[in-house]
């Protein structure tokens, strides 16, 4: 039965040289051609991350507090060492996911760690369309197709420093993908604002959850919302 597998010699024999040519020929192909073995390694590039939040711009906790418990630092997620707020855990897939640089925000006067002064210079800040004096920055963004934009709604919109930063970088001609967590907020007048400061930028719909929700949770519910509205990496088209 099972010789019935084998083909006789007298026909592999005049065949044999062919066979060999063609598995040569194979190895030779794979070795001239370097990125076929290295795509699944090399990480996607062109995918840019700026994201901002109060606890990564607090100018440090109150006197005899240990530690700040707010939505970016989500009590159900509050276990040792964790200091992960959902716009930085969502970031952070973005980074895995798409292989993304990733930006964090930072002012040059970090707001008050006590909430209620922080509220009161941030409102302010948006009602008198304040600039906001931001350190350092993502760099050249020439090589960046797409822009990932995370951030608390505030006052039913952009934070001012993200408002500074996108004043201060033309993201023209580049996809922005927003995405936010809220006390209650949809993204409100976010996409027009967007609009009028990217104005040759497009703007996706944008994620927005709930800040309570824990980090993985978060990242989770995000990944499932990429894939729902095809936004993948740039590799993999847009
Ligand atoms: C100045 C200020 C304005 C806010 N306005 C809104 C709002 O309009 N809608 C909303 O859902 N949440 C609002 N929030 C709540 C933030 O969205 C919430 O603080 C955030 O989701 C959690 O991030 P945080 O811990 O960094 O503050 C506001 C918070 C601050 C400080």
């Amino acid at each position: 039965m099972l010789n019935r597998c084998f083909m006789p010699k007298s026909f592999i024999l005049p065949v044999l040289p062919a066979i060999l040519a063609m598995l040569f020929a194979g190895c030779k192909k794979s070795a001239e051609n370097p990125t076929m073995a290295t795509e699944a390694v090399v990480p996607t590039s062109g995918t840019l991350v700026v994201y901002f939040s109060w606890t990564e711009n607090m100018a440090g906790p109150p006197a005899g507090v240990q530690a700040v418990t707010s939505a970016t630092y989500p009590p159900n997620d509050n276990v040792a060492g964790n200091r992960m707020g959902n716009i930085e855990a969502m970031a952070t897939m973005l980074r895995d996911r798409f292989g993304a640089y990733v930006h964090s925000i930072h002012m040059d006067k970090p707001y008050d760690s006590v909430y209620e002064k922080m509220h009161d210079r941030a409102i302010d800040e948006i009602r008198k369309d304040r600039e906001v004096a931001l350190s350092g920055g993502p760099g050249a963004l020439d090589g960046y197709g797409t822009v990932f934009l995370g951030f608390p709604i505030w006052g039913g919109g952009l934070p001012q420093p993200m408002v500074s930063f996108l004043k201060a970088n033309d993201l023209s001609g580049k996809r922005i993908v927003p995405f936010a967590i809220n006390l209650g907020s949809g993204m409100g007048r976010i996409p027009k604002q967007l609009s009028s400061l990217c104005p040759n930028s497009t703007i996706t719909e944008g994620f927005n959850i709930a800040a309570a929700t824990a980090n993985a949770e978060a990242a989770e519910a995000f990944t499932k919302w990429l894939d729902e509205h095809h936004i993948l990496p740039e590799s993999q088209g847009k």
